[in-house]
C-alpha cells in the first residue's frame, strides 16, 4: 500500500493531533499514521517571500510528516482573505449578497494553489496516493497534473456544493469545475450536493454522469461520490463523562441555579444564523413569559477570518442582538444570553453539552456541521439532551431524532424549543438512541476509509496522462 499525502489549507500540529484538536484533525492524522505519508499545507503564518520560499519546514512525527509553509501578505490577501473567504466561501453558503469578485484575487487564488503544488512535487513518491481538503484548493490538482504527476488524487469538500445558478455567479466558474474534474475522486458531504454538482456537468458543462456515478466532463473522466464526515461518537461520550466533575462544569451549574441550558457552539460565521438563533430565543421569552428567568442561552462563537469586511460586520450584529435582548430581559441575577468570543478546549466544550437540555444548531447553511454530531455524542444516555437542528444542516439528513428547524421562521424555532424543554424523559432517549446509531453506523473511521477504498481502486494513470485523464 502506497504512502497518504493530505493537503489542507491549515494543518493541525503533532501535538494538536494528540490533544483535543477536532475530530477531523485526529481522523486524518490517524490514516497518515496506518499509512505513512506526509500532510502538506499553510503553517497559518505570513511570512517574508524569503521565508516563504525556503519552505516547507518540515516536523517528523513517527511515520507521517509534517510539511508546512508559510504564505507572504500578497497571497494571504488573494488566496485566503479573498478568493477563498470573500467568494467561494460565501457563494457556496448561499449568500452571494456577501460575495465579491476580484481578478486579482482569483489570480492569486491560482498562483497559490500551483506555488503550493509545486512545492509538494518533491515529496511525493510515485506510488503515493494525494487527498486534498476543501475548497481553498480546487486547482490543487490541476496544478499537479500539469507537472507531470500521474498519482490517485482525491478531492473532498467539506462545505455544500452550491446549485449552478448560485454557482454562475462566480465568474469563472467554468474554469472551476474543470479544474474538480482533474480529480479522480469527488467527495461531498450529502447527496444535494453531489448532485448539485453533477446538475452544473450536466447543464453548463456539456457532460454526462453515467448510472454508476462516472462523471465525464471537459474530455476528462472522473467519480463522484458522498461521504458522511461523522465523529468518534464513544470516545466524546466517555471524554465528556469523564470530564463532568471538573471545575468549570461545577462552575457553570452553581451559576445557573437550575436554570435550564442552551449550548451553541460555532465559529463567528455568517453561515451558522447565529442572528436568527437570538431573535428565536428572544421570541420564547416574550412568548412565554414562564421561561424568563428560568432558562439560559449559552452561546460560545470564537472570532473567525476577523479581517474579512462580513465578518467584522457579523460580529457587530450579534454583540448588537445579545446586548438588546440581555437589555431587555436580564434581571439582577439573571443574564438571558452568555455569549463569549472565546476558543474552549474541546473536551471542556463536550462537558458542557452534557450539562445542557438542549443543544441549538441553526446554520443557514453547512457542509455537515460537527458540533450537531459532537452534541449528541455527549449526552448523558440517563437523561440526554435533545438536539435542535436546522434542515439546511448536512447533518440533518441522518440525524432523524433531531427536532429540525428551519432557521427562517422564528416563531417555528421558539415552538422547537419549548417542545424541546418539555420533552419527557421517554421521548428524549428514544430520540437519543436513534441518533447515537446514526452516528456509530457513520463514524469518521468509516468516512475516512470509505473515501481511502474508493480512491485506492481507482486504475492508475500511465505517465504522459498527467496533463488530463481520458
Ligand atoms: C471550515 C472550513 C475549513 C476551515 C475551517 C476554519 O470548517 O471548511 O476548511 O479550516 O472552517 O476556518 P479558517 O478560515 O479559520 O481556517
Amino acid at each position: 500500500m502506497g504512502r497518504l499525502i493530505v493537503v489542507s489549507n491549515r494543518v493541525a500540529t503533532p501535538t494538536e493531533t494528540k490533544g483535543s484538536a477536532g475530530g477531523l484533525a485526529v481522523g486524518v492524522f490517524g490514516a497518515l499514521k496506518d499509512a505513512g505519508g506526509v500532510w502538506f499545507g499553510w503553517s497559518g503564518d505570513v511570512v517574508s517571500e524569503t521565508v516563504a520560499n525556503a519552505g516547507p519546514m518540515l516536523e517528523q512525527d513517527g511515520a507521517v510528516t509534517f510539511a508546512t509553509v508559510g504564505l507572504t501578505r500578497k497571497d494571504y490577501d488573494q488566496y485566503y482573505r479573498g478568493f477563498s473567504n470573500a467568494t467561494l466561501w460565501p457563494v457556496f453558503h448561499y449568500r452571494n449578497d456577501l460575495a465579491r469578485y476580484e481578478r486579482d484575487e482569483y489570480a492569486g487564488y491560482r498562483r497559490v494553489n500551483a506555488w503550493l503544488a509545486h512545492k509538494l512535487v518533491k515529496l511525493l513518491e510515485p506510488d503515493d496516493i494525494i487527498w486534498i481538503h476543501d475548497y481553498h484548493l480546487i486547482p490543487f490538482a490541476e496544478a499537479l497534473r500539469s507537472e507531470g504527476v500521474t498519482n490517485r488524487i482525491g478531492f473532498f469538500l467539506h462545505i455544500p456544493f452550491p446549485a449552478p445558478q448560485i454557482l454562475l455567479n462566480i465568474p469563472p466558474h467554468e474554469e472551476l469545475v474543470k479544474s474538480l474534474s482533474c480529480y479522480d475522486l469527488l467527495g461531498f458531504q450529502t447527496a444535494t450536493d453531489q448532485q448539485a454538482f453533477h446538475d452544473y456537468v450536466t447543464r453548463h458543462a456539456r457532460g454526462t454522469v453515467s448510472a454508476d456515478g462516472i462523471v465525464e466532463a471537459f474530455g476528462r473522466k472522473l467519480r463522484t461520490g458522498v461521504y458522511r464526515i461523522g465523529v468518534f461518537p464513544d470516545e466524546i461520550a466517555e471524554q465528556a463523562k469523564r470530564y463532568e466533575s471538573r471545575q468549570h462544569v461545577l462552575e457553570l451549574k452553581q451559576s445557573l441555579e437550575g436554570r435550564k441550558l442552551i449550548m451553541s457552539v460555532d465559529r463567528l460565521d455568517y453561515s451558522k444564523g447565529l442572528v436568527e438563533r437570538f431573535r428565536a430565543f428572544e421570541l420564547l421569552l416574550e412568548r412565554s413569559p414562564e421561561w424568563r428567568g428560568n432558562v439560559t442561552l449559552v452561546q460560545i462563537a470564537p472570532p473567525t477570518r476577523s479581517d474579512v469586511a462580513t465578518y467584522q460586520k457579523i460580529r457587530q450584529d450579534l454583540e448588537y442582538e445579545a446586548g438588546r435582548i440581555n437589555g431587555r430581559y436580564s434581571g439582577l441575577d439573571y443574564t438571558p444570553i452568555r455569549y463569549l468570543n472565546q476558543q474552549y478546549d474541546r473536551w471542556k466544550l463536550m462537558s458542557l453539552f452534557r450539562e445542557s437540555q438542549i443543544g441549538f444548531v441553526t446554520p443557514l447553511h453547512d457542509g455537515m456541521n460537527l458540533v450537531a454530531k459532537e452534541y449528541v455524542a455527549a449526552q448523558n444516555p440517563d437523561d440526554p439532551g435533545v438536539l435542535v437542528l436546522s434542515i439546511f444542516a448536512g447533518a440533518a439528513a441522518e440525524l432523524s431524532g433531531a427536532v429540525l428547524v428551519n432557521p427562517h421562521d422564528a416563531i417555528g424555532m421558539c415552538e422547537a424549543l419549548q417542545r424541546a424543554l418539555q420533552m419527557p424523559l421517554d421521548a428524549r432517549q428514544r430520540r437519543h438512541e436513534i441518533n447515537m446509531a446514526a452516528l456509530r453506523e457513520d463514524d469518521l473511521g468509516v468516512w475516512r476509509d470509505s473515501f481511502l477504498r474508493d480512491l485506492r481502486s481507482v486504475p492508475v494513470r500511465r505517465s504522459g496522462e498527467g496533463g488530463g485523464h481520458k
